[in-house]
């Protein structure tokens, strides 16, 4: 038997400022698309902004349903159009911010394990490893390169000798 030690390495900036001026500015992009968030039942905003490897950014926003489990998240609902365009192969970054409505949340918002497993396919079809910026509406701001600092041992196209 061996153990063996899982690492992961990342950025913590302070306040928006100190943020690279491109990144903040698709931050600034997730920031404008929690505007379209539907989220009558968790009152709860997020939004995403997906940059493609020609800088197009293409945004997403929480939309949920009366059949709560029909929700789809913010960076599911923006990748979903990614691949509607099909550029699943272009993503290169992407930011996630979201607070609630009747409070601000203080703490990057993350994305849930069911986007963390879609995010893995589309860096494993794109073939270079995506960058994360997540955040609140105040607070900590993560930056992150790569699915597998959010998805360790992730299941993917690969594994199916796909790509
Ligand atoms: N949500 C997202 O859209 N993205 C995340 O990363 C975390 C959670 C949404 C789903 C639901 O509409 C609401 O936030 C509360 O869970």
């Amino acid at each position: 038997m061996q153990q063996r030690l899982l690492k992961t390495t990342f950025d913590v900036y302070t306040s928006l400022d100190e943020v690279l001026s491109e990144e903040k500015r698709l931050m600034e992009k997730a920031k404008e698309a929690m505007q379209s968030a539907h989220s009558p039942y968790s009152d709860f905003m997020v939004g995403c902004a997906v940059e493609l490897a020609n800088g197009d950014i293409v945004l997403g926003s929480n939309q949920e349903n009366a059949a709560y489990g029909s929700t789809i998240c913010a960076e599911r609902s923006a990748l979903m159009t990614v691949g509607s365009m099909n550029r699943h192969s272009d993503v290169r970054k992407i930011a996630v911010m979201g607070t609630g409505r009747t409070f601000e949340t203080s703490s990057p918002v993350t994305p849930c394990g069911a986007c963390r497993q879609v995010i893995k396919e589309f860096e494993d079809l794109g073939g270079a490893p995506i960058t994360f910026l997540m955040s609140g509406a105040k607070g900590d701001i993560y930056r992150m390169v790569g699915i597998d600092s959010l998805l360790p041992f992730g299941f993917g196209p690969k594994d199916l000798n796909l790509s």
